[in-house]
């Protein structure tokens, strides 16, 4: 029987490195985006739940396969954010385990309503883990189609 990986946030410097590296290598460098533009003021904001799924939890370089943010909006609700799987651990579950993690840590928070806006190429993975979409929302980089979507936890 194979155990759920462990997801927790970075502790290390060498883990907050490789926590925005992947963040980087999946949702901006493929657009030419800059260094840097994978980072945002609510990564430093206290109550911002960050969650990392590393290759290997016993190395002094650390690789993350998975990642993912819940920034907390106001009102009981969370925003889940800069969601980004390995491509090559993509469809092995790691992005349901993350999910999962945000969602067990934003109710232990006291939040109860979780939104997002999802690339188009992965409204159906949401859906799979209970989101609905509300409406579609903004074009990221004039191209990718994002789309509102949301869960009641
Ligand atoms: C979208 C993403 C986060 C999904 O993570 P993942 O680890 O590949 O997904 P999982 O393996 O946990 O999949 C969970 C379920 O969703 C399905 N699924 C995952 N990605 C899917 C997709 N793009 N389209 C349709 N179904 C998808 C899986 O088949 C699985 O279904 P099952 O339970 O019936 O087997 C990841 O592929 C990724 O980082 N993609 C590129 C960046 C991106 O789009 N990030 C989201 C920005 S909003």
């Amino acid at each position: 029987m194979s155990s759920v990986p462990t997801v927790r946030p970075p502790r290390t410097p060498a883990e907050w490195a490789a926590y925005y590296h992947l963040r980087y290598a999946v949702l901006r460098q493929p657009w030419q985006q800059p260094p840097g533009s994978e980072r945002v003021p609510a990564d430093d904001e206290p109550g911002t739940i960050h969650a990392l799924l590393l290759a290997n939890e016993a190395t002094e370089t650390p690789v993350a396969l998975a990642v993912g943010m819940l920034q907390p909006t106001g009102d009981r609700q969370g925003q889940v954010r800069f969601m980004a799987v390995a491509p090559e651990a993509a469809g092995t579950g790691l992005g349901r385990v993350v999910v999962a993690y945000l969602e067990a840590q934003a109710r232990a928070a006291g939040i109860t309503e979780i939104v997002l806006h999802s690339r188009e190429a992965a409204v159906r993975f949401y859906e799979k883990l209970g989101y609905a979409v509300v409406e579609p929302s903004h074009l990221l980089f004039g191209e990718i189609q994002h789309f509102l979507m949301r869960k009641q936890l």
